[in-house]
Protein backbone atom coordinates (compact mmCIF):
# COMPACT_ATOMS: atom_id res chain seq x y z
CA UNK A 1 0.00 0.00 0.00
CA UNK A 2 2.45 2.41 0.84
CA UNK A 3 4.14 1.97 -2.70
CA UNK A 4 1.00 3.71 -3.96
CA UNK A 5 0.97 7.02 -4.75
CA UNK A 6 -0.41 10.45 -3.06
CA UNK A 7 -3.75 11.62 -4.86
CA UNK A 8 -3.57 15.61 -5.14
CA UNK A 9 -6.74 17.38 -6.16
CA UNK A 10 -7.70 21.29 -7.09
CA UNK A 11 -10.47 22.65 -9.27
CA UNK A 12 -7.12 24.00 -11.46
CA UNK A 13 -3.78 24.92 -11.36
CA UNK A 14 -3.71 26.48 -7.74
CA UNK A 15 -2.98 22.94 -5.88
CA UNK A 16 0.25 23.05 -7.79
CA UNK A 17 1.62 25.13 -5.31
CA UNK A 18 0.78 22.83 -2.52
CA UNK A 19 2.64 19.89 -4.64
CA UNK A 20 5.36 21.96 -4.73
CA UNK A 21 5.92 21.99 -1.36
CA UNK A 22 5.25 18.38 -1.22
CA UNK A 23 7.87 17.75 -3.44
CA UNK A 24 10.32 19.59 -1.37
CA UNK A 25 9.56 17.89 1.98
CA UNK A 26 8.16 14.49 0.67
CA UNK A 27 10.59 13.46 -2.30
CA UNK A 28 10.36 10.09 -1.42
CA UNK A 29 6.55 9.97 -2.35
CA UNK A 30 5.03 9.59 -5.83
CA UNK A 31 1.77 11.84 -6.78
CA UNK A 32 -1.24 11.86 -9.15
CA UNK A 33 -2.58 15.25 -9.47
CA UNK A 34 -6.20 16.28 -10.84
CA UNK A 35 -7.28 19.68 -11.87
CA UNK A 36 -10.56 20.29 -12.45
CA UNK A 37 -9.79 22.97 -14.99
CA UNK A 38 -12.72 22.18 -16.94
CA UNK A 39 -15.03 23.63 -14.49
CA UNK A 40 -12.47 26.16 -12.85
CA UNK A 41 -13.36 28.46 -10.54
CA UNK A 42 -15.38 26.51 -7.92
CA UNK A 43 -15.72 29.76 -6.14
CA UNK A 44 -18.50 31.36 -7.79
CA UNK A 45 -20.44 28.10 -7.24
CA UNK A 46 -22.79 26.84 -4.96
CA UNK A 47 -22.01 25.08 -1.90
CA UNK A 48 -23.92 22.05 -3.65
CA UNK A 49 -22.25 21.99 -6.92
CA UNK A 50 -18.82 22.41 -5.04
CA UNK A 51 -19.01 19.30 -3.52
CA UNK A 52 -20.91 17.42 -6.46
CA UNK A 53 -17.25 18.38 -8.02
CA UNK A 54 -15.15 17.93 -5.40
CA UNK A 55 -16.35 13.68 -5.22
CA UNK A 56 -15.67 13.59 -8.86
CA UNK A 57 -12.04 14.61 -8.37
CA UNK A 58 -11.84 12.49 -5.46
CA UNK A 59 -13.54 9.38 -7.21
CA UNK A 60 -10.90 10.20 -10.30
CA UNK A 61 -8.27 9.22 -8.10
CA UNK A 62 -9.53 6.73 -5.83
CA UNK A 63 -9.54 5.03 -9.82
CA UNK A 64 -5.92 6.15 -10.33
CA UNK A 65 -5.20 4.18 -6.95
CA UNK A 66 -4.33 6.78 -4.33
CA UNK A 67 -3.35 5.83 -0.80
CA UNK A 68 -4.25 9.40 0.85
CA UNK A 69 -5.89 12.18 -0.92
CA UNK A 70 -4.38 16.19 -0.64
CA UNK A 71 -7.55 18.22 -1.27
CA UNK A 72 -5.12 21.08 -2.07
CA UNK A 73 -8.23 23.67 -2.56
CA UNK A 74 -9.83 25.70 -0.07
CA UNK A 75 -12.77 25.79 -1.70
CA UNK A 76 -13.60 22.39 -2.31
CA UNK A 77 -12.46 21.47 1.71
CA UNK A 78 -15.17 24.18 2.74
CA UNK A 79 -17.96 22.58 0.84
CA UNK A 80 -16.70 18.83 1.06
CA UNK A 81 -14.61 17.89 3.41
CA UNK A 82 -16.83 16.10 5.69
CA UNK A 83 -18.87 14.62 3.46
CA UNK A 84 -15.68 13.55 1.65
CA UNK A 85 -13.85 12.19 4.88
CA UNK A 86 -17.36 9.92 5.81
CA UNK A 87 -17.13 8.32 2.09
CA UNK A 88 -13.44 7.57 1.72
CA UNK A 89 -12.08 4.91 3.52
CA UNK A 90 -8.55 5.72 2.62
CA UNK A 91 -7.00 9.45 5.04
CA UNK A 92 -7.64 12.86 3.34
CA UNK A 93 -5.95 16.05 4.22
CA UNK A 94 -6.74 19.53 3.56
CA UNK A 95 -6.39 23.39 3.68
CA UNK A 96 -7.74 25.75 6.07
CA UNK A 97 -6.87 29.40 5.03
CA UNK A 98 -3.98 30.31 7.29
CA UNK A 99 -5.99 32.68 9.62
CA UNK A 100 -4.30 31.09 12.83
CA UNK A 101 -0.41 31.60 11.95
CA UNK A 102 -1.50 35.45 10.91
CA UNK A 103 -4.16 35.93 14.29
CA UNK A 104 -1.03 34.58 16.37
CA UNK A 105 1.20 37.76 15.54
CA UNK A 106 0.62 40.64 17.94
CA UNK A 107 -0.48 43.83 16.15
CA UNK A 108 -2.74 46.63 16.30
CA UNK A 109 -3.57 46.35 12.49
CA UNK A 110 -6.00 44.12 10.38
CA UNK A 111 -5.17 40.87 8.67
CA UNK A 112 -7.20 40.62 5.56
CA UNK A 113 -8.43 37.42 4.37
CA UNK A 114 -8.38 36.83 0.57
CA UNK A 115 -9.79 33.92 -0.41
CA UNK A 116 -12.87 32.52 -3.02
CA UNK A 117 -16.35 33.90 -2.63
CA UNK A 118 -17.68 30.62 -1.46
CA UNK A 119 -14.43 30.04 1.42
CA UNK A 120 -15.27 33.40 2.87
CA UNK A 121 -19.28 32.41 2.79
CA UNK A 122 -19.00 28.43 3.96
CA UNK A 123 -19.49 27.72 7.84
CA UNK A 124 -16.39 25.53 8.05
CA UNK A 125 -14.30 29.08 7.51
CA UNK A 126 -16.48 31.36 9.64
CA UNK A 127 -16.03 28.18 12.44
CA UNK A 128 -12.83 28.61 11.96
CA UNK A 129 -12.71 32.44 12.60
CA UNK A 130 -14.87 32.02 15.59
CA UNK A 131 -12.31 30.65 17.13
CA UNK A 132 -9.56 33.14 16.99
CA UNK A 133 -8.95 35.30 20.19
CA UNK A 134 -9.46 38.34 18.31
CA UNK A 135 -11.86 37.61 15.17
CA UNK A 136 -12.79 41.03 14.63
CA UNK A 137 -9.31 42.19 13.43
CA UNK A 138 -9.84 39.44 10.46
CA UNK A 139 -11.76 41.04 6.98
CA UNK A 140 -12.47 38.32 4.40
CA UNK A 141 -12.28 39.07 0.94
CA UNK A 142 -13.99 37.48 -1.51
CA UNK A 143 -11.68 37.89 -4.61
CA UNK A 144 -13.85 37.05 -7.82
CA UNK A 145 -11.41 36.99 -10.95
CA UNK A 146 -8.62 36.51 -9.98
CA UNK A 147 -8.13 32.49 -9.81
CA UNK A 148 -9.29 32.87 -13.74
CA UNK A 149 -6.97 35.57 -14.43
CA UNK A 150 -4.13 33.27 -12.47
CA UNK A 151 -5.66 30.52 -14.72
CA UNK A 152 -4.24 31.83 -18.25
CA UNK A 153 -1.08 32.02 -16.86
CA UNK A 154 -0.47 35.18 -16.14
CA UNK A 155 1.80 35.84 -13.26
CA UNK A 156 3.30 39.71 -14.09
CA UNK A 157 3.73 41.77 -10.94
CA UNK A 158 1.70 44.24 -12.67
CA UNK A 159 -0.79 42.26 -14.02
CA UNK A 160 -3.51 42.18 -11.25
CA UNK A 161 -3.71 45.66 -10.41
CA UNK A 162 -6.96 46.34 -11.46
CA UNK A 163 -8.55 43.47 -9.39
CA UNK A 164 -6.67 43.50 -6.70
CA UNK A 165 -7.68 47.55 -6.69
CA UNK A 166 -11.35 46.49 -6.84
CA UNK A 167 -10.80 44.41 -3.93
CA UNK A 168 -8.34 46.47 -1.61
CA UNK A 169 -8.97 49.66 -2.28
CA UNK A 170 -11.24 50.31 0.56
CA UNK A 171 -8.56 49.49 3.06
CA UNK A 172 -5.90 51.73 1.55
CA UNK A 173 -3.64 53.80 3.53
CA UNK A 174 -4.89 51.33 6.63
CA UNK A 175 -2.34 49.67 9.22
CA UNK A 176 -2.23 45.63 7.93
CA UNK A 177 -0.07 43.35 9.87
CA UNK A 178 -0.97 40.15 7.83
CA UNK A 179 -2.77 39.39 4.15
CA UNK A 180 -3.88 35.96 4.48
CA UNK A 181 -3.67 33.60 0.49
CA UNK A 182 -6.83 31.64 1.63
CA UNK A 183 -6.24 30.40 -2.18
CA UNK A 184 -4.09 27.81 -3.42
CA UNK A 185 -3.97 30.06 -6.56
CA UNK A 186 -3.19 33.14 -5.25
CA UNK A 187 0.39 31.92 -3.81
CA UNK A 188 1.59 32.01 -7.48
CA UNK A 189 0.82 35.87 -7.44
CA UNK A 190 2.28 36.81 -4.23
CA UNK A 191 4.55 39.15 -5.47
CA UNK A 192 2.18 40.95 -7.28
CA UNK A 193 -0.02 41.16 -4.13
CA UNK A 194 2.85 42.08 -2.08
CA UNK A 195 3.97 44.83 -4.74
CA UNK A 196 0.24 46.28 -4.17
CA UNK A 197 0.39 46.26 -0.32
CA UNK A 198 3.90 47.68 -0.04
CA UNK A 199 2.56 50.66 -2.29
CA UNK A 200 -0.89 51.04 -0.31
CA UNK A 201 -0.86 50.12 2.70
CA UNK A 202 1.07 51.35 6.14
CA UNK A 203 3.14 48.91 7.51
CA UNK A 204 4.56 45.79 5.32
CA UNK A 205 2.13 43.46 5.77
CA UNK A 206 3.28 39.82 6.08
CA UNK A 207 1.96 37.54 3.17
CA UNK A 208 0.97 34.10 4.78
CA UNK A 209 -0.49 30.61 3.30
CA UNK A 210 -1.18 27.49 4.67
CA UNK A 211 0.83 25.28 2.06
CA UNK A 212 3.62 24.45 4.65
CA UNK A 213 1.38 23.52 7.11
CA UNK A 214 -0.86 21.33 5.34
CA UNK A 215 2.02 19.33 3.65
CA UNK A 216 3.51 18.79 7.24
CA UNK A 217 0.05 17.49 8.12
CA UNK A 218 0.78 15.21 4.80
CA UNK A 219 3.67 14.23 6.25
CA UNK A 220 2.34 13.62 9.82
CA UNK A 221 -0.72 11.60 8.22
CA UNK A 222 1.33 8.95 6.31
CA UNK A 223 3.59 8.00 9.14
CA UNK A 224 0.56 7.69 11.07
CA UNK A 225 -0.98 5.61 9.03
CA UNK A 226 1.95 3.23 7.87
CA UNK A 227 1.74 5.17 4.30
CA UNK A 228 5.00 6.81 3.64
CA UNK A 229 7.11 5.80 0.72
CA UNK A 230 10.63 5.26 1.10
CA UNK A 231 11.36 4.30 -2.64
CA UNK A 232 9.11 6.68 -4.29
CA UNK A 233 10.97 9.81 -6.70
CA UNK A 234 8.45 12.48 -6.49
CA UNK A 235 6.99 10.98 -9.90
CA UNK A 236 3.79 13.24 -10.70
CA UNK A 237 1.36 12.13 -13.23
CA UNK A 238 -0.95 14.80 -14.28
CA UNK A 239 -4.34 14.59 -15.28
CA UNK A 240 -7.07 17.40 -15.83
CA UNK A 241 -10.82 17.69 -17.12
CA UNK A 242 -9.77 21.09 -19.13
CA UNK A 243 -6.98 21.42 -22.32
CA UNK A 244 -4.13 19.58 -21.30
CA UNK A 245 -2.16 20.33 -24.25
CA UNK A 246 -2.28 23.71 -22.65
CA UNK A 247 -2.46 23.09 -19.00
CA UNK A 248 0.36 20.76 -19.09
CA UNK A 249 3.38 22.63 -19.54
CA UNK A 250 1.81 25.43 -17.30
CA UNK A 251 1.50 22.90 -14.34
CA UNK A 252 4.94 21.83 -15.02
CA UNK A 253 6.94 25.02 -15.25
CA UNK A 254 4.66 26.33 -12.23
CA UNK A 255 5.92 23.20 -10.23
CA UNK A 256 9.20 24.21 -10.45
CA UNK A 257 8.72 28.10 -10.19
CA UNK A 258 10.13 29.35 -6.95
N1 LIG B 1 -7.43 26.86 -5.50
C1 LIG B 1 -8.81 26.96 -5.09
C2 LIG B 1 -8.86 27.36 -3.60
O1 LIG B 1 -7.94 27.16 -2.91
C3 LIG B 1 -9.48 27.86 -6.06
C4 LIG B 1 -10.93 27.89 -6.03
C5 LIG B 1 -11.68 28.23 -7.30
O2 LIG B 1 -11.62 27.44 -8.23
O3 LIG B 1 -12.37 29.25 -7.31
O4 LIG B 1 -9.79 27.87 -3.09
Amino acid sequence: MSDRPVGVFDSGLGGASVLREALIRLPFENYVYYGDNGNVPYGDKSEYEITKLAFECAYFLIGKGVKTMLIACNTATSAAIRAIREKLDIPVVSMEPAIKPACSEPGDGKILMMATAATTRLSRYQALKARMPDPGRVIDIPCPGLVDRIETGVFEDDAFDDLLYRFLSPYHGQKIDSIVLGCTHYVFIKNAISRYAALHFEGKPRLVDGNAATVRQLERVLVSNGLNNSAGKASVDFFTSGDADRLRPLFFSLLNRA
